[in-house]
């Protein structure tokens, strides 16, 4: 028993922010955008008409459409977002309710993986058909992160680079021998997690070593840990990045985790019909694209057009591509995705 692809779909918010649009906030320009990140306009969603969750649910019916299931048939949910409408609860209930899955059987899962949130939601998915759990797992990545950015000079390098949107897979089992998910390689390294964070609001409370530089409260000081006035204060609230850092890293773990899932299926790049990565960068997917020696025509992007929408960047690319028609029946789909952690995955299908 293998877990296919049964349906996929993504939606991304009609307002187009383009480069130029965000010199209106802080000192940057399109030029400096584009030759950095290659990116030329993203799309942030409407605040009180849109959310996170509503961005996912709207992904998701075209993915339980295209399915050809009803909403109620949904066994699991498996949400992946670095920036839910709640703090608790996650977005997977909340999905649950806005598509109105009620039976009781139903549960839902959110994971907090970041950029790699999809390709680990795509490995418990099929873990769980495998083990014969659930027959119809709705795995949906959808980020807002137009709500969590800061728009001044200080946030400039974080902030142009990230976009709103969602994409949405149903996955069941397949006895095809010929179909399916071949396998899927997770890794983590806590080492730099700090570099690539957001870490207020949180119960950190001045814990772990370096976090001084964000504003931790006062030891003395009963309640007010979660979010400080420092930290509104000194504009400590949004995420931050040491951008090298998670270059450098990034165009090593990416190939070697594509190797990695190549090597355990006994399969070669040449193999690889369409490579699918995580839309971080348009220089980090070209640089792992040279490494691999892939052509151009096998491989996706649209940070161009989407900016990074972490989590939801890889269904979003996939959703786009198969609506093309650049991924076909019988095709070996190659995902890869590194991110804040460091935490980094890949996933190979047979489509
Ligand atoms: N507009 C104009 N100037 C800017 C901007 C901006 N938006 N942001 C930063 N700068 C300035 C800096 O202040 C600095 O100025 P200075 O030289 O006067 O001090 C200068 O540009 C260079 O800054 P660096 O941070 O050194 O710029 P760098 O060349 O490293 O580019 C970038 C920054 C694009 C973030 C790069 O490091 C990078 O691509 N890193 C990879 C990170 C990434 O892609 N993350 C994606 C999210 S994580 C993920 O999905 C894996």
């Amino acid at each position: 028993m293998k877990t296919k692809i049964a349906g996929i779909g993504h939606y991304v918010p009609e307002n187009i922010v383009t480069n130029d649009d965000l010199t209106q906030f802080m000192d940057t320009t399109d030029e400096w955008i584009r030759e950095r990140t290659g990116i030329e306009e993203r799309r942030y969603a409407t605040k009180h008409k849109e959310s996170t969750t509503s961005l996912g649910a709207k992904a998701a019916k075209i993915a339980i459409d295209r399915a050809g299931i009803k909403p109620e048939e949904v066994d699991f949910i498996i949400f992946a977002t670095l920036s839910p409408d709640y703090y608790f609860p996650g977005c997977g209930v909340l999905l649950q309710r806005e598509l109105g899955i009620t039976k009781s059987e139903a549960a839902a899962l959110d994971i907090r993986n970041q950029c790699s949130g999809f390709v680990y939601g795509l490995s418990i998915a099929d873990q769980f058909i495998k083990s014969g759990m659930y027959k119809n797992i709705l795995l949906v990545g959808a980020e807002m992160h137009s709500m969590g950015l800061d728009f001044s000079d200080e946030g400039r390098a974080v902030t142009v680079i990230f976009g709103d949107g969602a994409g949405a897979v149903v996955l069941q089992p397949t006895d095809k021998e010929d179909q399916g998910i071949l396998t899927t390689c997770l890794h983590s390294d806590g080492t730099h997690a700090e570099e690539l964070a957001m870490i207020n609001p949180g119960s950190h409370g001045g814990y772990h070593l370096g976090v001084e530089k964000f504003g931790y409260p006062d030891p003395s000081t009963p309640g007010g840990v979660f979010v400080t006035q420092k930290m509104v204060d000194d504009n400590m609230l949004s995420p931050n990045m040491t951008g090298q850092l998670v270059f450098k890293t990034a165009v090593v773990k990416f190939p070697e985790v594509i190797k990695e899932a190549l090597d355990k299926t006994g399969l070669t790049t040449e193999d690889i019909d369409i490579f699918v990565p995580h839309q971080a960068n348009l220089r980090i997917s070209q640089f792992v694209q040279r490494t691999l020696k892939l052509p151009d025509e096998k491989v996706v992007n649209n940070i161009q057009k989407y900016g990074n929408t972490t989590a939801a960047s890889i269904p979003i690319a996939m959703s786009e591509a198969w609506e093309q028609g650049r991924i076909k029946e019988g095709n070996l789909v190659c995902l890869a995705a590194f991110g804040s952690g460091f935490t980094w995955g890949s996933a190979l299908i047979r489509w």
